[in-house]
């Protein structure tokens, strides 16, 4: 603690504002390693995952060696670019305000991964980071980001009665798998099929928003790559990747390809709570991929 708060003393001697931004980050980026927190993947005390409390840490070496990193990355950019292509733009806003920014047919390459449908919570997840860089002092600070957040948190969905998709593809099973979804366990109440088809449709309908974004930005013959996994709900494997490409290309956008390049991946919390990881197993297997499409 001693050693973190003599960073911050000294990050807030820096001057200039992107310097400063630069050493934020590398603290930002290794924060949690000397913290008594870690990932499991959410965000919860050390001890709670049976590891021992941090007494000491090599804190400014840690820092230090970070800020060696994103200097090397820096200076590999730069040399990859032409001389005049060697700007760069942050745009701190929700990529569903995209048209607010960025003009239509402007972008030549878009590489993201959006939040999968595993009700991942960011600002839960990155909490330490929101307050020691300022982003929040109160929980009531953390409702506008959770606003403009890709999908909807199960929590917030999975006690209305029945959310929807937005939209119809005809020639998809999307609306009869969440169907399907929506009725199973009613006797679970919250956590039976229909909050978990909720949350899936708040998602899919954000896909969808997402998808005309990236109509909307893409520049004829330009490339979006984009990295997601597939979800199972109470045991109900959910391809948002072909869901994803499906949607995609009912906006106009061609799929050229869904590439598979983890076949597996390590469940979350969602199938450990509604489905025997072993059963999940068996049936179904979490994978990611990289769906890959070109605007016509
Ligand atoms: C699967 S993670 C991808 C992380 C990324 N590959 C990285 O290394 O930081 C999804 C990310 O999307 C961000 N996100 C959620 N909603 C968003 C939105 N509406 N616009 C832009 N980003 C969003 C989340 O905060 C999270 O960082």
């Amino acid at each position: 603690m001693r050693k973190v708060l003599i960073t911050q003393d000294f990050i807030d001697t820096i001057d200039d504002f992107s310097l400063r931004d630069l050493f934020r980050l590398a603290f930002a980026a290794t924060m949690v390693s000397y913290s008594n927190y870690s990932y499991e993947p959410s965000l919860g005390r050390r001890v709670a995952a049976g590891r021992d409390e941090i007494e000491d840490f090599p804190v400014f070496q840690t820092i230090l060696n970070k800020l060696g990193e994103m200097a090397k990355d820096i200076t590999w950019l730069k040399a990859s670019l032409p001389q005049d292509r060697q700007t760069a733009q942050i745009i701190n806003d929700s990529f569903l305000r995209c048209k607010d920014y960025l003009a239509p047919g402007s972008v030549d390459l878009i590489v993201t991964s959006p939040p999968y449908l595993n009700n991942y919570h960011y600002n839960r997840n990155t909490r330490p980071h929101l307050y020691w860089l300022g982003f929040a002092d109160q929980p009531g600070d953390l409702q506008r980001l959770e606003h403009m957040n890709f999908g909807k948190y199960w929590q917030t969905v999975r006690e209305k009665p029945c959310i929807d998709l937005g939209f119809s593809l005809p020639d998809s099973d999307i609306a009869q798998r969440l169907q399907a979804l929506r009725q199973l366990n009613p006797g679970k109440g919250i956590y039976g099929g229909n909050g978990w088809a909720n949350y899936a449709a708040s998602y899919f309908n954000d896909c969808y928003r997402f998808a005309e974004g990236i109509d909307y930005v893409l520049k004829t013959g330009g490339t979006a790559l984009v990295v997601i996994g597939n979800s199972i709900l109470h045991g109900i494997d959910i391809p948002t990747d072909r869901y994803f490409g499906q949607i995609a290309e009912a906006l106009g956008l061609e799929l050229v390809e869904i590439h598979i390049p983890r076949a597996t991946r390590v469940g979350n919390s969602i199938i450990q709570s509604e489905v025997r990881v072993a059963k999940a197993k068996r049936s179904h297997q979490l994978y990611e991929a990289v769906v890959e499409l070109r605007k016509r």
